[in-house]
């Protein structure tokens, strides 16, 4: 591996400093130019973007509202030319529905079926094709292979969970036949080509009538089910559990798989990864062709899983079956050694039979949460975002903070308590096999408003006060091993979100990282989606809900349009060097 290469030299910008306002900022020498925003016409009759005016039908034929995680699949290997996929998690119906700050939006009661269902269309997946001009300039092409997935879309079921009592509904009696797919956060990607998007918090878009059934109730709890925050319900009926009628809600919190390459494709949710208010799902690939995904539940006191596929992907797509049905899900236990393990949610295993809730493995999916549970996982402070350094088999994850709970635990992993800011924890799989049940991890950092001189400030934060930073949330690795940190919450100074790059190889005598703070957000923002071209050359990172809360705001403030929009920054350097270098 290339633990002994030299990275002292990774970081090679000026760090920029915390921001306030309303631009976004970047290092001397690189360019930040939005791109996609929120109702670019992307496929169909191209309907133009009317801010609060367009309809569902041109809401489905035009680029999703709130960007998130994302990936760009390279056309063979190109830097210049493919198609970038985008999450969109989730809606701010007064934009999308009235189109300005100053109006309220829809109340619960005079909401339409249509605007229903643009809402719907406003979530979900783009898949975009683009290109960089001979100006340097990426442009969207107008393309048959663009697509958005909603939360209308036809979709697929599969491994355990598929066609299970939990997941059966009057309307798909066999329970292998869901409906679209909603709050889209994070993201993956397969060595075969294709895109895992991620369900997040799936438990806030349905009514509750009355009392469920006795195990729906059991999983309303621990998953927090109800709420109608989009007022779906009103115009949707599926939206709405009641008992007889309970399972809709078990058909979400799921990962699915989506094959940009052929739009005419069904996506597929794979149950074999559980069940969870899903952040992330990193793909790794073994010595030994075996995947792994590496996946957070966002919430306080949930846990860290992975998924390793049950053999070599290659052989299992061979024999036509689909390497994200075929394995094990384990739920991670940090240990207060600095040890880990990974421990099997298997049915049938101690804490996983039927005289303990769990009546098969479809069970234990679906209920995947009380499962981790029940084999004695580790709490965490809401384990969001993974990545695996592919030069040192280093695995980083996003602890964002402990959500204000005062129930949120204390433990090794987690040591600070009450953690505004959070962490970024690491470890390495014994052997270097990603495969392997037992690891070693460290803290890689504390977050927060850290301090000038040696040591940990007041508040526990382990950095340096000039790489003030809160909130970790989207993280990715590079090709070189720069750890990319994006940010999603409060921040010191109250300043907006930003993004940083950690060089975990460069650490001073407190054994603390190199830390350059690489882009500024603007006021409202969350920054949060980040991926590159094979090059390295272009970098694309998503701001989600730009000016939330801030009346004045426009930002990108493209074609006119002064609406707040979230949208792609397609990041490059002037120089047309490696971002980061
Ligand atoms: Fe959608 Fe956990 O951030
Ligand atoms: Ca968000
Ligand atoms: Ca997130
Ligand atoms: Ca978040």
């Amino acid at each position: 591996n290339g633990k002994g290469k030299d990275r002292t030299g990774l970081l090679g910008y000026t760090p920029v400093p915390l921001a306030f306002g309303d631009q976004v900022v970047v290092p001397a020498g690189y360019k930040a130019t939005p791109f996609l925003p929120w109702g670019t016409p992307l496929l169909g009759s191209y309907p133009a973007f009317r801010p609060g005016q367009n309809t569902a039908a041109e809401q489905e034929q035009q680029v999703g509202m709130h960007h998130d995680g994302m990936h760009f699949f390279p056309d063979h290997g190109s830097s210049t030319r493919g198609t970038l996929v985008v999450n969109h998690e989730y809606t701010d119906e007064q934009l999308l529905q009235v189109g300005s700050k100053a109006t309220p939006r829809p109340g619960k009661d005079v909401i339409t079926a249509d605007q229903v269902r643009k809402s719907q269309a406003a979530h979900g997946v783009s898949v975009a094709r683009i290109e960089r001009g001979r100006d340097g300039a990426w442009a969207l092409v107008r393309s048959a292979q663009n697509r958005r997935i909603t939360a209308n879309t036809p979709m697929a079921m599969s491994g355990p969970a598929a066609g299970h009592r939990l997941v059966r509904t009057p309307a798909d009696p066999d329970g292998r036949r869901p409906v679209g797919t909603l709050n889209n956060c994070s993201n993956g990607a397969t060595p075969w080509g294709t895109y895992l998007t991620c369900e997040e918090n799936f438990n806030g878009y349905f009514a509750v009538e009355g009392t469920l059934d006795p195990e729906a109730e059991a999983l309303k709890a621990r998953y927090g089910i109800g709420g109608d925050n989009y007022y779906w319900a009103a115009r949707d009926a599926r939206f709405r559990l009641s008992a007889g009628n309970s399972n809709e809600v078990n058909r979400f919190g799921w990962v699915v798989e989506i094959d940009p390459a052929d739009p005419r494709s069904t996506p597929v949710k794979r149950t074999a990864l559980g069940r969870i208010k899903h952040e992330g799902a990193f793909v790794h690939t073994t010595k030994g062709q075996r995947v792994v995904v590496y996946m957070g539940d966002d919430q306080v006191n949930e846990y860290a899983y992975k998924f390793v596929s049950s053999g070599n992907w290659k052989s299992l797509r061979a024999r036509g079956k689909s390497p994200l049905d075929e394995g094990t899900l384990y739920v991670g236990k940090f240990g207060e050694d600095g040890r880990g393990t990974w421990l099997p949610l298997v049915h049938g295993t101690p804490g996983l039979t039927a005289a303990e809730g769990f009546a098969d493995q479809g069970d234990v999916l679906v209920k995947a949460r009380l499962a981790a549970t029940s084999v004695g996982a580790t709490p965490m402070h809401r384990p969001e975002w993974t990545s695996v350094d592919q030069n040192t088999g280093a695995v980083y994850l996003t602890l964002s903070n402990d959500g204000g709970s005062a129930s949120a635990v204390k433990n090794a992993a987690n040591p600070r308590v009450p953690n505004k800011w959070g962490s970024v924890i690491r470890w390495y799989e014994d052997g270097d096999d990603h495969a392997a049940t037992s690891f070693t991890w460290d803290l890689l950092l504390l977050a927060g408003p850290g301090r000038d001189a040696v040591g940990v400030a007041p508040d526990g934060s382990t950095v340096l006060a000039e790489d003030a930073f809160g909130s970790p949330d989207g993280l990715w690795v590079d090709r070189d091993s720069r750890v990319w940190v994006q940010t999603d919450g409060t921040q010191p100074l109250g300043a907006n979100d930003q993004m940083l790059a950690v060089n975990p190889f460069v650490t001073d005598a407190d054994g603390r990282p190199e830390i350059k703070r690489f882009l500024t957000g603007v006021r409202g923002c969350e920054v949060s989606g980040v991926i590159d071209t094979p090059d390295q050359r272009t970098m694309f990172v998503n701001l989600q809900h730009p000016g939330d809360g801030v009346p004045e705001a426009t930002w990108p403030g493209l074609d006119g349009v002064t609406v707040p929009r979230s949208a792609t920054v397609v990041i490059t350097k002037d120089d047309g060097g490696v971002i980061g270098s």
